[in-house]
């Protein structure tokens, strides 16, 4: 029990009661959540009854918001059985140069409770009339419908709503028509277009991302995830375009120029998880019914294990009869897990030998098994509601790395989870502005708090308290009662209370003694936000927690949340460790509870000692932890910034990624508060002298960079070398970027640069080459073929020092002849990362943020990064009022889903002035002193 929370004898060190105590820290973490709740819950009554503004598109009514259809959430008064869909998409320009699609449409639903009013979700469609209706009804079943009276648009709550003379009976089942049209825009969202140069032609391919809300923008229908039904798709597509949906093809015949393809009817399913798609990729198969349909093939060669392992890990066999795997050139999020029919990003799903690195192979193995894993949490099993998303994707974030462990058992993928979710979160759920990852389902009403749901908290703090809860409870009764859960509830949906309630019961099969139920432990994690700080004094034998924020001054207020109370200490809080003052300490074996760690400072002098003289001593992952932990104690000014910067001291022997990974990201933070100050002249030369060993060790290993090394994780500090080296402008580096740069130069159809090292070498060339690297380097994106080559480019094509080139691209970025719109944020957040470009982002956000926003307010996650992005260094008094008023200047525009993130940004704005303060000193004469 507790697996990873005891100390571990066999490091030497003195641990008696821990396992116990450990748990019990989880425990002492929930504290007073119940009167928050209560006084939480006049809040949250307010917020449901604020929906928006109604709009009535129909003469004579007034604007009363408590009609029905000005309400955001569907009445429960029906509910969908069986949708016949039939769509067919043009793939040419119609005669006002538009590209359309047409549909029509029959839904069969049951009356739950009588009432007069239909209302079923549709955005943008518009309706061939029929009597003068939008929609005509019909009983089934020997039901009679009532004549319809009224028929309407309702577009700020994004239904049609239809008005009937007489009431639906109870229990009497019926069926609405309609024949529709929309337009099939380029606006990643609904049934949409994407577009692709092959041989010279231009192809137009029609796809779908329905999640979260837009499959309405399809066809009408009800379109929230617990109106689960099943749908028969039948697609209209040119004879030359092959279509597909998440179900196999049942029949197909041909009236050319068309062919009609139609689908089998689907199990029971959410809308959200429809897919339908007309191309005319090739495809490779493999398997009897694993296919993927794209143009290369690393992705298919593990997908067939990942099928595998979930299959057994879930104990469910995957319920349909095959996959299909797409990868779209233009697509919003990384990967969709529609059932049966994965979309893709092209970097998320194609490798290529060839131009692909690690990292990439990492992403599309991971990517792949976070979206099977889906097929089942998710798909099969579905929570009733987007409040719970956090459960969705956090599961999922958590089960792919399994997955993908099952597939490449020799990478140690697993150790990743914690630099890669659970430091990445960390860094923004020590925030008072965070939220904790449950939200109360009547705050989150509209499509816009929907997408913005999809946030780091939900994935990254998801997948990590998961794998702590697994951790403690064993991976074996993790399973068990997950299995439980699956029969219970497939095909239907779910609240995350369901999954405890399996889960206690897998504990009370095994006999576990816990300190609470499920439950009752993991509410302390999911309702309350932020994460403990635990402080282990050796001399008193102490152990004590408390909420760990970045800034401690700053005041905990998110009115329509829990409160959050961390600060009652523990009641174990005298329990005894059995202090040795000769022997170090060290809690959080391998780092699989979501906290972090402080000791008293002899414990600190012992165990920086340990690094000092053997650091093996100390697991790999405990070495990135006290790196890490001391960074962030010292920015919360829990200890002091020369103990932070002491925990790298020992690198110079150091030889693993983990731990150098969390010393260059805290280092990187260093960075930006200070490149732009005097402290960076001394910083730069301990970086150097820090990473030299390490540079050698890998010229050495890959004798003189020409082979690869073993391993992931040994790839990934290789990069980390020469990255590190390079742009701290160690020459022989230097010099070895540019001579390969210009070796391709000389001769562009034969890159002489290893794809592990592309990013890493195309940067520091075309930061030190001028304007001529920069020109070729745009040609030879212009050219790639393949997208992860043009990834690396176009992130490389950032690392400018010329601020008219950065300009420049920058323009290029917003001009999507140029830089696909898809790419188009992430291309501004690359030159903002730059020294040189970060203020040539910010002139330009601010200058064009109505431009931005309309253009790209679709995406979910695209502000939020960027907002992040272009404040990241801001330290001074003078950039804050730079912000709020960028805040004033733009609030009736609005910031969309990076609407947290601009007040994240205020707040750690603040912080980082603060910090600067107390450590612009101390960390000059720390560096100095190194030299
Ligand atoms: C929808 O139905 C109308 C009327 O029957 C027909 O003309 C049209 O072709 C249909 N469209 C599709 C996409 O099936
Ligand atoms: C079109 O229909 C014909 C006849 O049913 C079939 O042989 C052919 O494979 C179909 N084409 C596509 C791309 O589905
Ligand atoms: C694979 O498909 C074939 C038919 O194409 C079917 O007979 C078989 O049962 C399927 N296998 C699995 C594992 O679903
Ligand atoms: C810690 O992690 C390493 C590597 O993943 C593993 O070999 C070791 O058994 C783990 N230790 C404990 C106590 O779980
Ligand atoms: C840090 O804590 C010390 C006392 O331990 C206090 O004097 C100092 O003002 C604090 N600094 C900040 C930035 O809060
Ligand atoms: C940091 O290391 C230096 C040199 O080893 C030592 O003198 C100093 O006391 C250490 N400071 C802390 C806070 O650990
Ligand atoms: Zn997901």
């Amino acid at each position: 029990m507790a697996k990873g929370f005891f100390i571990s004898r066999t490091l030497g060190i003195v641990g008696i009661v821990l396992a116990v105590a450990a748990v019990a820290t989880i425990i002492a973490l929930a504290v007073v959540y119940a009167e928050e709740k209560q006084k939480s819950s006049n809040d949250v009554a307010t917020a449901a009854t604020t929906t928006s503004a109604a709009t009535p598109s129909v003469p004579g009514t007034t604007a009363n918001p408590n009609d029905p259809w000005n309400q955001m959430r569907l009445p429960k008064t029906l509910e969908p059985v069986h949708y016949d869909v039939t769509l067919q998409p043009f793939l040419t320009q119609d005669a006002q140069g538009l590209y359309v699609f047409t549909g029509n449409s029959t839904v069969q639903f049951v009356c739950v409770e009588p009432t007069d009013l239909i209302l079923i979700h549709s955005k943008k469609l518009s309706y061939t009339e029929q009597a003068g209706n939008l929609v005509s009804l019909r009983g089934v079943n020997g039901s009679t419908a009532p004549a319809i009276s009224r028929t309407w648009l309702q577009e700020n709550t994004e239904y049609l709503v239809v008005q009937l003379s007489g009431s639906l009976q109870q229990n009497a089942s019926y069926e609405l028509l309609s024949s529709f049209r929309g337009e099939l825009a380029d606006d990643l969202a609904g049934f949409y277009r994407s577009e692709y140069m092959e041989d010279g032609v231009r192809k137009v391919v029609a796809t779908t991302q329905m999640q979260a809300a837009d499959a309405r923008k399809a066809f009408p229908c009800f379109d929230e995830p617990a109106m689960k039904a099943t749908f028969t798709i039948v697609l209209i597509h040119p004879s030359d375009h092959v279509a597909l949906s998440n179900m196999p093809v049942q029949n197909c015949c041909s009236f050319p120029p068309w062919n009609r393809t139609v689908f089998h009817p689907t199990l029971k399913m959410s809308t959200y998880l429809l897919a339908f798609i007309v191309s005319q990729f090739d495809y490779v198969q493999r398997e009897q019914n694993n296919t993927l349909r794209a143009r290369e093939d690393y992705g298919i060669s593990v997908t067939g294990p990942i099928l595998a392992f979930f299959e057994k890990h879930y104990a469910t066999p995957y319920p349909l009869s095959k996959l299909d795997q797409v990868a779209l050139p233009d697509f919003n999020a990384g990967a969709m897990e529609n059932w049966g029919l994965l979309t893709y990003r092209e970097n998320s799903l194609l490798f290529d030998p060839l131009f692909s690195s690690i990292g990439n192979k990492e992403r599309v193995l991971t990517v792949i098994a976070h979206e099977v894993a889906h097929q089942w949490f998710g798909n099969l099993v579905t929570l009733r509601w987007w409040n719970d998303l956090w459960l969705n994707e956090g599961f999922a974030s958590y089960v792919e790395y399994l997955g993908a462990d099952a597939a490449e058992p020799t990478w140690d993928i697993k150790d990743l989870m914690v630099s890669s979710e659970m430091y990445r979160v960390m860094a923004i759920d020590a925030l008072a502005s965070s939220h904790p990852l449950s939200f109360p389902e009547a705050e989150i009403n509209t499509p816009a708090q929907i997408s913005e749901v999809f946030d780091a908290i939900a994935y990254s703090k998801g997948a990590s308290v998961l794998r702590m809860l697994s951790e403690f409870l064993t991976e074996d009764c993790f399973k068990k009662g997950l299995q439980s859960y699956f029969q219970a509830f497939a095909y239907g949906n779910t609240v995350y209370d369901d999954l405890w309630h399996h889960l206690q019961w897998a504990v009370d099969e095994d006999r576990f003694e816990l300190p609470g139920t499920v439950k009752e432990i993991m509410d302390r994690w999911t309702l309350q936000m932020g994460f403990p700080v635990v402080t282990v004094d050796t001399a008193t034998g102490s152990l004590t927690q408390k909420h760990f924020l970045l800034d401690q001054t700053s005041v905990v207020n998110r009115s329509s949340q829990f409160k959050t109370t961390w600060r009652k200490e523990s009641q174990n809080s005298n329990f005894s460790i059995g202090a040795d003052p000769n022997t170090w300490l060290l809690l959080n074996i391998n780092v699989t509870g979501y906290f972090r760690v402080n000791y008293d400072q002899g414990n600190w002098d012992r165990l920086l000692d340990q690094l000092k003289t053997d650091h093996q001593k100390i697991p790999i992952l405990n070495r990135a932890q006290l790196i890490d932990d001391s960074f962030n104690l010292a920015r919360a000014n829990y200890t002091s910034t020369e103990l932070a910067l002491n925990t790298t001291l020992y690198l110079g022997n150091e030889r693993d990624y983990l731990p150098w990974s969390a010393a260059l990201s805290n280092l990187g933070y260093f960075q930006l508060m200070f490149d732009r100050s005097q402290v960076y002249g001394p910083m730069q030369k301990y970086i150097q002298k820090q990473v030299t060993p390490l540079f050698n060790y890998y010229k050495n290993l890959t004798a003189n960079w020409t082979k690869i090394p073993d391993g992931l994780m040994d790839q990934y500090n290789e990069i980390s070398a020469i990255n590190t080296a390079c742009s701290f402008g160690i020459s022989e580096c230097q010099n070895l970027a540019s001579d390969l740069f210009n070796t391709w130069m000389n001769d562009p159809s034969n890159n002489p640069i290893a794809p592990n090292l592309r990013s890493a070498i195309y940067c520091s060339a075309i930061s030190t080459g001028g304007e001529e690297a920069w020109d070729f380097g745009w040609q030879m994106f212009l050219n790639a073929t393949v997208v992860s080559e043009a990834d690396k480019l176009r992130s490389a094509l950032a690392c400018s020092q010329e601020p008219w080139i950065l300009q420049r691209y920058l323009e290029f970025s917003l001009d999507p002849t140029k830089i696909r719109r898809q790419d188009a944020t992430s291309t501004i957040i690359s030159i903002s990362r730059n020294v040189v470009g970060q203020g040539l982002v910010w002139d330009f956000v601010r200058a064009n943020w109505k431009t931005l926003f309309d253009q790209y307010g679709g995406g979910s996650f695209s502000f939020s990064n960027l907002i992040q992005a272009v404040t990241q260094r801001f330290a001074s008094d003078f950039e804050l009022r730079q912000l709020e008023q960028f805040k004033a200047d733009n609030a009736d525009v609005g910031f969309g889903s990076g609407t947290r993130a601009l007040e994240q940004a205020l707040e750690k704005t603040k912080a980082n002035i603060q910090w600067v303060a107390a450590n612009k000193e101390p960390a000059l004469k720390w560096f100095q002193s190194q030299l």
